[in-house]
């Protein structure tokens, strides 16, 4: 694959295409939303998967964060389910590694919080604190497990205080691995008769290949396995290190998204690697020059596409989506939820940090910029949002 061909037209230019069929209320709606074929798209022979690629997902895209998490404890398949059941366009799954070299799907390696490891006595003396990406921790790690005794946990929900009616699924379900959810969303795209979009992020890619368990070979197997590592399947892959997003480019063609967290960070390889660059860095037009070079898109925190100011509320938004696109890059930013206690202070409704504030006032303000999706816990919220939205243009 050549450059030339991984290089993706510019947002406007999709949209001016396509835009009046992918854009309707309705489409953006529907759970088999994503049919309009985009000029250029190129159809794929052979096995797996592959038609229009992502310019055929509805813009904006709503991405379910973890799946369904705000409805269902974190990255189950239950929460997977969900979010297909709310019409959500792509699933998303973090993936960490177990002792024995499995793909499994947790937001971190750190288990203490989603599972039910604590109440388990034979695993008591894995407890322990280790530095990952040069934080301390305490807790109990996949990577100290082997898949077969990670399978004997339950998850739970990560924030029951935020959450209580989450806790109703606690123990219902046990920790994926990447393999089930591939094999899981080619069982659903039969049932539902549309493809299943995932967007698969790779969680702390340099610590983990420090300890001999580099996650990116790893997954662009499974991908192969399973029909996903062409440019036009329908799958993202994403990191906060950019170096991992570069090993995958090498490994398949699936798109990928570098992501992006607070202006003053800096990515952990950088960090190793003795890179000065921080995310500040990045998001200048030669900094997104750079990461056009090898992805298709940007994964920025909402807060760079628009800053709060001191009290918390929103200001004014930042060049990022204007000069994002200019590199032919697209934004799928993180992460929108209901809940007061995540909403800007001007979104906030009442005190209790627990209640949903103006979610679809906040989604306004994100969309208006020009994002071509969103992360979000609640799905729903965000396709009514997007819908509204779409509806104006
Ligand atoms: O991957 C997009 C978003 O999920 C990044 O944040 O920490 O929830 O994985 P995090
Ligand atoms: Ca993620």
């Amino acid at each position: 694959m050549t450059q030339g061909e991984r290089r993706i037209p510019a947002r406007r230019t999709v949209l001016g295409a396509a835009g009046a069929t992918v854009l309707g209320a309705s489409t953006a709606l529907a759970a088999g939303a994503g049919t309009a074929q985009a000029a250029g798209a190129r159809p794929t022979a052979g096995r797996g998967h592959g038609h229009g690629g992502y310019r055929s997902l509805p813009v904006p895209t709503v991405i379910a964060h973890r799946g369904a998490s705000g409805y269902r404890p974190e990255h189950t398949l239950g929460s997977y389910r969900h979010a297909l059941d709310l019409g959500a366009h792509v699933i998303e799954q973090d993936l960490v590694p177990t002792k024995d070299g499995h793909l499994v799907c947790r937001h971190e390696n750190d288990i203490t919080g989603t599972t039910d490891v604590a109440d388990h006595p034979e695993f008591t003396s894995r407890k322990t604190t280790k530095s990952v990406d040069g934080t301390a921790i305490t807790g109990w790690f996949t990577e100290d497990f082997t898949l077969a005794e990670l399978k004997t946990l339950r998850a739970k929900e990560r924030i029951p205080a935020v959450r209580q009616e989450n806790t109703l699924y606690d123990g219902r379900w046990t920790i994926p691995t990447f393999e089930e959810v591939l094999r899981w969303a080619d069982e659903e795209g039969r049932r539902r008769g549309r493809e299943i979009w995932l967007h698969v992020e790779t969680k702390h890619p340099t610590y983990f290949r420090s300890l001999g368990l580099g996650l990116e070979e790893r997954l662009a197997g499974l991908l192969r396995r399973y029909g996903r590592h062409r440019a036009n399947s329908p799958v993202f892959l994403q990191s906060f290190e950019p170096s991992s997003i570069q090993r995958l480019a090498k490994l398949v063609g699936s798109p990928g998204v570098v992501l992006l967290s607070g202006a003053n960070s800096r990515p952990w390889d950088f960090v190793r690697a003795g890179d000065p660059r921080t995310v500040a860095d990045l998001v200048t037009p030669e900094g997104l020059r750079w990461i056009a070079s090898y992805a298709w898109g940007i994964g920025p925190t909402l807060d760079l596409v628009i800053p709060k100011d001191a009290s918390g509320r929103l200001g004014d938004p930042t060049t990022l989506v204007r000069d994002a696109h200019a590199q032919g890059l697209i934004l799928h930013p993180y992460t929108h939820r209901n809940e007061n206690s995540f909403l800007p202070a001007d979104f906030r409704r009442g005190t209790d940090p627990t209640a949903y504030g103006d979610s679809f006032g906040a989604l306004k303000r994100y969309l208006e910029t020009g994002i071509d999706g969103i992360f979000s816990d609640n799905p729903d919220t965000a396709l009514l949002g997007a819908a509204d939205f779409t509806a104006r243009d």
